[in-house]
């Protein structure tokens, strides 16, 4: 059993289609054992994606994900890192495979619906940022 994090972008919030995504997470296997529904601040999202601070697109990223709510979420299942990113699809959707929640719902490379941790270090990072271990209730 693996824990990882996912989070809930905010065109899917617009769209009112947290459930959608959320069923396709549950369909693929993967439990949700914590989740909130947060506006990120600026702050927080510089530090979440600090690793990207050099890239060209760090900015755009930070504005997007604090234009509106997230979900932020733990996700628990065998292999839950590898499944998740799985479920998800490529960052890229027109990379994405059919079936994947990038390719159903994603509106391009930035508003992509979805975060998943890449690896268990990381996840055990990130669930970190967002929870404390008393909100996880697997
Ligand atoms: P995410 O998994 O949240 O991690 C970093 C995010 O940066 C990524 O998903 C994309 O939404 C966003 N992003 C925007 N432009 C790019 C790009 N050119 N390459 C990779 N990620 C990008």
């Amino acid at each position: 059993m693996e824990r990882t994090f996912s989070i809930i972008k905010p065109d899917a919030t617009r769209r009112n289609i947290t459930g959608k995504v959320i069923n396709c997470l549950e369909e693929g296997g993967l439990r949700v054992v914590a989740q909130k529904r947060i506006h990120m601040t600026e702050a927080q999202a510089q530090e979440f994606y600090a690793v990207h601070k050099e890239r060209p697109f760090y900015n755009d990223l930070v504005s997007f994900m604090t234009s509106g709510p997230v979900v932020v979420q733990v996700l628990e299942g065998e292999n839950a890192v590898v499944r998740n990113r799985e479920i998800m699809g490529a960052t890229n959707p027109s990379d994405a495979d059919a079936g994947t929640i990038r390719k159903e719902f994603a509106e391009s490379i930035e508003a992509n619906s979805v975060h998943g941790s890449d690896s268990l270090e990381n996840a055990e990072i990130e669930i970190g940022f967002f929870f404390k271990a008393d909100e996880i209730v697997g």
